[in-house]
């Protein structure tokens, strides 16, 4: 049973499309009010979990509950959940105001209701002015404001958001993104939040569940997703420009070698006990290199040389190499490095990510 304060819990959930097992053994649970998003490469089951929550999906093994009640086999419109698609999916024919208030008539609710609710969400959504257009005569952010107020009006405890904002230029879906984070606000909803895009779900998310192959990877509050990564996969999949890794040997859990480089590791927290010794990937992220006379204050510090400059607007990405692999860090964007400069770079250990070469998961 799911304890109090949990909004939706998933237990055990298996499913199969034939022989093909899409999600394994899942376990997921959403406090109440809580933001989750769920983030993972293209194919790892995003929207085949979400829409077992929405019951638009059979499970093939497991539970679900909403608020406490079993609904593994309730109908989709019995569960008190409202759910946005990334195709708006509105109907062309008829206007906003009547697209708001489909279902609810369908569903026989009071016309003076009806009214009350399209008026609210029409207010927290600032589509007023647009409930007398038809869909063909909005923009796509327009469209999509249209979309979640659907799933508003119905009034709902639990919000599912499958990639509403990827069809959005990028300008749009920054608009956007702080809208729905101002909505969830003013609402205290919970909602689940499917997403491959990591800023979206750095920015929105209480708690990021990373995915793979149908299988939470990582569970946990974005900064400690984004700092302590649980494995190589979660490591490179967070953070753009993306975590330098190192191949390498970890020295009786004193030192990383790679090449001719040796990086102390007295300052780096071992997860399993310390002394590992054996094959490992050193990772660590781009902003948190020092440069110039800033490396020289870290507990290590080297010499390298520029290799290629990426200029990126606010921030410029230099390449070198550090051990005879690739490795880039940022610098500002005023800073003028030419090809072939002599520098010195130097970080923190205690700020890196080591993880086994065989398995991936951090030691
Ligand atoms: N009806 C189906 N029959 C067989 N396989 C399916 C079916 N629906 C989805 N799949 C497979 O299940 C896997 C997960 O699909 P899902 O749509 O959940 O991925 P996703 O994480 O939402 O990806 P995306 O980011 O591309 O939307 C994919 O490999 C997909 O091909
Ligand atoms: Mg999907």
């Amino acid at each position: 049973m799911a304890q109090n304060g949990t909004s939706v819990s998933i237990q055990d959930l298996s499913l199969n499309f034939g022989s093909v097992t899409v999600l394994e053994t899942l376990n997921l649970d959403v406090a109440e009010g809580e933001f989750i998003v769920l983030l993972g490469p293209s194919g790892c089951g995003k929207s085949t979990l979400l829409n077992c929550i929405a019951g638009l999906l059979d499970v093939s093994e497991g539970r679900i509950f909403i608020k406490g009640m079993n609904v593994t086999w309730e109908e989709p419109k019995d569960r008190g959940i409202g759910m946005v698609f990334q195709s708006y999916a509105l109907y062309p024919q008829m206007t906003v105001e009547k697209n708001l208030s489909f279902g609810l008539r369908v569903a026989g609710t009071p016309r003076d209701e009806i009214a009350k609710r399209i008026a609210r969400a029409a207010e927290i959504l600032q589509i007023e002015p647009l409930l007398q257009r038809k869909p063909a005569a909005l923009s796509g952010g327009q469209r999509q404001r249209v979309a979640i107020g659907r799933a508003l009006v119905r009034d709902v405890d639990v919000f599912l958001f499958d990639e509403p904002l990827s069809n959005l230029d990028a300008k749009l879906r920054a608009e956007l993104r702080v809208e729905i984070k101002l909505l969830h606000r003013k609402l205290q909803n919970t909602m689940i939040y499917v997403t491959h895009d990591q800023i979206e779900a750095m920015t929105l998310a209480d708690r990021i569940a990373v995915m793979k192959g149908g299988v939470i990877q990582q569970l946990d509050a974005p900064q400690t997703i984004y700092n302590r990564p649980v494995n190589r996969f979660v490591a490179g999949f967070l953070g753009s420009p993306a975590m330098n890794f190192l191949d390498g040997q970890v020295e009786a859990g004193a030192a990383f070698k790679t090449g001719n480089v040796s990086i102390p590791l007295d300052r780096y927290a071992f997860d399993a006990g310390g002394n590992s010794s054996g094959p490992c990937v050193f990772g660590i992220r781009p902003e948190h290199i020092a440069f110039g006379e800033a490396a020289n204050t870290m507990p290590f510090a080297i010499d390298a040389a520029v290799e290629i400059v990426e200029p990126m607007g606010s921030d410029t990405l230099v390449w070198t190499k550090l051990g005879g692999h690739n490795f880039s860090f940022r610098v500002e964007a005023e800073k003028t490095l030419r090809n072939g400069e002599p520098i010195r770079i130097g970080f923190d250990p205690a700020r890196a990510s080591l993880f086994d070469t065989q398995s991936g998961n951090r030691i």
